[in-house]
């Protein structure tokens, strides 16, 4: 007998299995259902597909009038930190830039001293209270970094936590080690405190999935940034990069050479950058949630990088400074008006795309894949990224089990 039965689903999305992220026109292929099933036994996919009555189950869930899809990856995330930053928005209204915040010892720097400060009972609480808003939304696969500690002693406490969490929760997780994030004020130089995380890399290994850098403009150089992946890639760890958020760098052709998994923000990216995607699998993770929050009009160009045959990812960037939300449903809403991403490549961007920006073995649901599901309160799956700023996510099935 199997243990689940969903019938009556009016449409059921259903991304495509693939062993590499979907690039360029594949982005707007997307299986949708009408008038679909599907059974679940023992935690994983048996069928999904048109409406069948050939399958019993103990219990059944009519989705008449409902959407369901793989559920979500929010593939770029700070989700254990310190503290909060509201008063960042007034020197936002006067218009002090997210860099001149930093450089004054605010920004990233004031959640540095928070997360340095909290003990790991307070920083797990915080993160799982938004860890578990998530999933309420429909995520089940969450990256989360560190890079608020700035010190050894920090930098693993937040990492812990993230472990801690995707432990009790039993959740697709990766944690990614974030050390070069900003230069902490006691670092001789930026230069100095790069090679201080480069010689933490190998104690960092036993933790972290990844390893990330922020390049960026008075924080950590194209070479600064090039000598910590090749020293992560040497010990066999996969990297990222935050690069072309705000000025134009290099970042993302340094994340293809250096064969990173994901290559994220790129507001600033070159036309050199986005034309060598053609033959990369980096996936270009893109923040839309961030551009807004910060006010800026210029968002990344994701049609140029789909056009150039680009794996494209969408997250929310969670975090304290620039994003401070964790709703990846406004974000593909956002993705929908300002990276003018269709639904289909909304779809694939947080689902298929986002697990493999993490090398995650999840994003869809075909048979054999694991039960990761979500029902959705709404008559079609434009309407979710249409009707912004609200939660549609109705059921989240984990495993095969209803836990929202
Ligand atoms: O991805 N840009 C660098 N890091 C984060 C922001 C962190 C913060 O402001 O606290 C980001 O936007
Ligand atoms: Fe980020």
């Amino acid at each position: 007998m199997n243990d689940l039965l969903i019938q009556n689903i009016k449409e059921l999305i259903l991304p495509k299995s693939t062993d590499r992220p979907l690039k360029g026109k594949e982005l707007d292929e997307l299986n949708i259902v009408e008038n679909g099933t599907v059974v679940v036994k023992d935690g994983k996919i048996v069928y999904s597909g048109p409406y069948t009555e050939e399958y019993d189950a103990e219990e059944t869930i009519d989705a008449t009038g409902k959407v369901v899809s793989p559920a979500l990856i929010d593939a770029h995330t700070h989700l254990v930190h310190g503290g909060s930053r509201e008063q960042e928005m007034a020197l936002k209204r006067q218009g002090v830039s997210y860099l001149d915040i930093l450089k004054q010892g605010g920004g990233i720097l004031s959640t540095v001293k928070a997360t340095r400060e909290a003990t790991e009972e307070e920083l797990f609480k915080k993160a799982e209270y938004n860890l578990l808003t998530m999933i309420h939304h429909g995520v089940l696969g969450v990256e989360s970094k560190s890079g608020y500690g700035l010190d050894k002693e920090t930098e693993l406490k937040q990492l812990r936590v993230s472990r801690q969490l995707a432990d009790k929760y039993q959740l697709d997780m990766k944690h990614t080690f974030l050390g070069p994030h900003a230069v902490p004020k006691e670092a001789a130089s930026g230069e100095s405190f790069m090679q201080e995380m480069i010689d933490f890399l190998p104690e960092v290994k036993d933790y972290a999935d990844f390893a990330d850098v922020f390049c960026e403009t008075g924080v950590f150089t194209i070479e600064e940034s090039r000598r910590y992946m090749e020293a992560a890639n040497a010990l066999g760890l996969r990297v990222k990069i935050h690069a072309d958020e705000i000025d134009p760098l290099g970042g993302l052709e340094l994340a293809i050479e250096q064969n990173a998994i994901s290559a994220d923000h790129l507001v600033a990216a070159s036309e050199e950058g986005k034309r060598q995607l053609h033959d990369s699998d980096t996936v270009a993770v893109l923040l839309p949630g961030t551009t807004f929050y910060l006010n800026k009009d210029k968002y990344a160009d994701a049609r140029g990088m789909i056009d150039n045959n680009g794996a494209v990812a969408i997250a929310t960037d969670f975090n304290p400074g620039s994003c401070v939300t964790n709703n990846l449903q406004m974000v593909m809403a956002i993705a929908a008006l300002k990276l003018k991403l269709s639904p289909n490549e909304i779809w694939n961007a947080v689902t298929v795309n986002a697990a493999k920006a993490i090398d995650l073995d999840a994003g869809t649901i075909n048979a054999g894949d694991k039960a990761n599901i979500v029902i959705w309160h709404a008559p079609n799956y434009q309407y979710i990224p249409y009707h912004y700023g609200v939660n549609h996510a109705e059921k989240v099935i984990k495993d095969g089990k209803v836990i929202v």
